[in-house]
């Protein structure tokens, strides 16, 4: 089965085909990063029209690269949920259209289960159940994949995402957005024991994160060094800062492990291609007997060959839409 995927939730224009759920055929993405990174964050307005524009391009390009036309697709699936609203919809209405054009059946599909899915498409092995650390710009959860349209969310920021607390950081450090991969290349040359930094935890909530501790202590170490105009060494404000993040997502997911007895974690969504945060599951797993799976590093970010993933699991479920689906800007992922 061919899906032709649309993804539109924030600021990257996808397109993709894939086959059977687990085979990419194409996988077009046109990034809008370039014209965000003047404002230091996403516009929503800039990011809806530039979807606007992209979209029926990325849609052909995908659909060339797999060689196919319309006539070869069987499915047509989108992520109408969560995302920027706006942005959302420009996918949304797009994916009707073609959907009702080529009378083809539609697949709603929320962002983060095609976070997940990003996995299938990289490891043929890979199924449920397993445990999974969803952290992406937007969202950190701890889910259990019960399968593939069922979950269970065990843990969840309480304030800041994991990306949203990096990109602040590494703002604050004049790093240009998204500050992510910047500070993780900085934090490679640095000394992660250099400064102490909180360790937010949720009282009687082991799963749950709370980020924004940290992101304001990393940002008032570096208004104090200013005042006083001295300077901080960054690398080791990185290191100590990535380290501190990775120590916890690490420790809550292995603990939510130890709970549910899974012996296979899974990583996904943007800050999944952390360089500390993969090594030290990656270690940390070893050491346990448990087995790790992690996405490729150009399928961690958003892309439209997960949504085709998910979305073949999500047909299978009967879960299809008609022309009155609509775009939701937040939505449970269970
Ligand atoms: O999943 P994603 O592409 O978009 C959302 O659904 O939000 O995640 C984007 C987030 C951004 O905050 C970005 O800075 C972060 O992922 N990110 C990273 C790295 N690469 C991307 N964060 C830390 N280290 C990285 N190497
Ligand atoms: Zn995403």
């Amino acid at each position: 089965m061919n899906i032709l995927a649309l993804e539109s939730s924030c600021d990257e224009t996808a397109a993709a085909v894939v086959r059977d759920g687990r085979e990419v055929l194409s996988n077009i993405i046109a990034s809008q990063a370039d014209e965000h990174r003047l404002y230091g964050g996403v516009v929503p307005e800039i990011a809806s029209r530039r979807h606007a524009e992209a979209v029926s391009g990325v849609t052909r390009q995908a659909l060339e690269e797999a060689n196919l036309t319309l006539t070869d697709i069987d499915a047509v699936a989108v992520t109408y949920a969560p995302g920027l609203i706006g942005a959302l919809l420009v996918g949304v209405n797009f994916a009707k259209g073609l959907a009702q054009a080529a009378n083809l059946p539609l697949v709603p599909v929320h962002h983060l289960r095609s976070h997940i899915a990003a996995n299938y498409l990289a490891h043929p092995d890979l199924k449920p159940p397993f445990l999974c650390l969803v952290v992406s710009g937007g969202h950190t959860h701890i889910v259990r994949v019960e399968d593939y349209t069922r979950f269970t969310v065990l843990g969840r920021t309480r304030d800041d995402a994991a990306g949203e607390c990096f990109d602040k950081a590494a703002r604050a450090m004049g790093m240009p957005y998204p500050g992510g991969v910047h500070l993780d290349r900085a934090a490679q040359n640095g000394d992660p024991t250099a400064f102490t930094l909180p360790r937010p935890h949720v009282d009687g909530s082991p799963f749950d994160f709370s980020f924004s501790g940290l992101k304001t202590a990393v940002i008032n170490l570096l208004h104090k060094a200013e005042q006083r105009g001295e300077s901080l060494p960054l690398n080791d404000l990185c290191a100590s800062f990535q380290g501190t993040v990775c120590d916890i997502l690490c420790s809550h997911t292995l603990a939510a492990a130890e709970q549910t007895g899974d012996r296979v974690i899974a990583l996904a969504g943007g800050v999944s291609a952390n360089s500390g945060l993969r090594s030290q599951m990656e270690r940390e797993c070893a050491a346990r007997g448990i087995t790790l799976y992690v996405p490729p590093l150009p399928l961690c970010g958003d892309n439209a060959a997960m949504v085709g993933s998910q979305g073949y699991y999500e047909f299978l479920a009967g879960h299809l839409a008609s022309t009155d689906l609509n775009a939701c800007a937040t939505l449970p992922i269970e």
